[in-house]
């Protein structure tokens, strides 16, 4: 038999399925117990489909969504538009007609999933999502199946391969924020705007998902802490370095008694840390669970072939199920009330950049505000900015997250300061 799909859209990964379905014909029809075929691809406008058509794809291309919806022969539609609208409509109206989605769309899945999910559910269809969370590694699966036996304590992700390829080289090079998007930009990997990557909103998309198939619950996305690396400085990178650490931009959802917690904040790592070794456009996903221990997945999060590769497994698993007449289970199963963790529960170290006036008293009246919140200094370091400004880098000790926030508001309203920069440390 043969399963048909749909592809909406024929960008960067939709155009790597085809090199995968013919390359690995043999293993996938094995694995699939079927042949699958591309029956339909949806393109923007006619001006698409006859460029496409020039350039030698010789594929049913359609420009109405209606095209795919309403033909029965259509049992998996592929979303690889991205962005909410109208990908999420499309979805929707897929699910409604019975047919098996499978789709890369953090965005859409981390603020619409639960909804999605629910149509899913609703018309005993499935959908699934591998290469929603770092493209090239095989993470979601492998913590609703592998992990089904164990207690995942923390997830720790570097899952933005833009800003750690900038993170890489502010390291590495010493280059400033500026220079590394600049280079970022210049080599493809920044889009024009880059607010989503530098700014932490991808990761955290990439966290809300995660915490769903790592700890059954749903984390609304307002609810992820996310800071990006915009305010980092070749001061900071030089001074982690001399302590041990480097910087990154990490993810992480931990659960303690009270429930989970989700951030995404330029973290000091210790260079002993696996974490720490994941350079580049590299994706490494660290998980430490009562069972297994400390595991770490890395690899690839985006391109092509690494995308495509996650996106054709999820289509050979529901053909599997086509093929057998047998119902696809969730992509994910695991799945218990949200429990959001309390504040004091969440203890963490922190570096802090402030910049003040370089005269005598300033750092007592620092250590008096660290007082009064109860927070102890670990380390200190003072350096001159120039003849009048100084940076005074602090790094407390252990805090709690209300102590870290209060103490980070007083400083910011300390009048002669200025609370140039926060870091967490692991
Ligand atoms: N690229 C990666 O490495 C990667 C990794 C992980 C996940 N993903 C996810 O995978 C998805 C696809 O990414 P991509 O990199 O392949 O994107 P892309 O290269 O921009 O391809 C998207 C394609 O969809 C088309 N499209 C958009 N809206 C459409 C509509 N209404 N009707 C028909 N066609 C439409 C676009 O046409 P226009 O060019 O005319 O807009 C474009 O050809 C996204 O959700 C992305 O987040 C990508």
């Amino acid at each position: 038999m043969t399963v048909n799909i749909a592809l909406l859209g024929f960008g960067t990964v939709a155009s790597g399925i085809p090199f995968l379905l013919k390359e690995n014909g043999a293993k996938i029809i094995s694995a699939a117990n079927t042949d699958i075929a591309i029956a339909k691809v949806l393109v923007r406008d006619e001006a698409e489909k006859n460029s496409l058509l020039a350039q030698g794809h010789d594929y049913h291309f359609v420009t109405d969504i209606l095209d795919i919806i309403s033909d029965d022969s259509v049992q998996i539609v592929v979303e690889l538009m991205g962005r909410i609208e109208p990908a999420k409509t499309f979805i929707t109206q897929a699910l409604q007609a019975k047919k098996h989605v499978v789709t890369a769309n953090k965005d859409l899945l981390a603020l619409h999933g639960a909804e999605l999910l629910k149509v899913a559910a609703d018309n005993q269809v499935a959908l699934y999502y591998e290469a929603a969370v770092a493209g090239g590694i095989p993470i979601l699966r492998t913590l609703a199946n592998s992990y089904t036996s164990d207690k995942i304590t923390k997830v720790l992700g570097v899952v933005n391969g833009t800003s750690n390829f900038m993170m890489t080289k502010m390291v590495d090079e010493g280059w400033t924020y500026d220079e590394a998007l600049a280079e970022a930009s210049r080599l493809g990997y920044a889009e024009s705007d880059p607010t989503n990557d530098v700014d932490g909103i991808d990761a955290a998309y990439k966290m809300v998902i995660l915490s769903q198939f790592a700890f059954g619950m749903t984390i609304n996305f307002d609810d992820v802490r996310h800071e990006g690396i915009r305010h980092i400085t070749p001061a900071d990178v030089k001074l982690a370095q001399k302590l041990g650490f480097v910087i990154k931009l990490v993810g992480e959802i931990v659960e303690r008694d009270s429930g989970i917690y989700a951030e995404v904040v330029p973290t000091f790592l210790p260079k002993s840390h696996q974490l720490a070794t994941v350079n580049g456009v590299m994706n490494a996903v660290f998980v430490e669970s009562i069972g297994i221990g400390e595991a770490m997945f890395y690899g690839p999060g985006a391109g092509q072939k690494p995308t495509a590769a996650s996106v054709v497994a999820d289509i050979i698993q529901l053909s599997h199920y086509i093929s057998k007449s047998e119902t696809a289970p969730a992509f994910n199963t695991f799945v218990r009330e949200t429990v959001y963790a309390k504040k004091e529960d969440l203890l963490d170290k922190y570096y802090f950049a402030i910049e003040t006036e370089d005269k005598s008293g300033q750092l007592l009246r620092l250590a008096e505000l660290f007082h009064a919140e109860n927070v102890s200094f670990e380390q200190v370091f003072q350096d001159k900015i120039n003849e009048d400004v100084a940076t005074i880098a602090i790094i407390s000790h252990q805090m709690d997250l209300n102590q870290f926030d209060s103490l980070s508001d007083k400083i910011s309203n300390l009048e002669g300061f200025t609370l140039r920069n926060t870091i967490k440390v692991i």
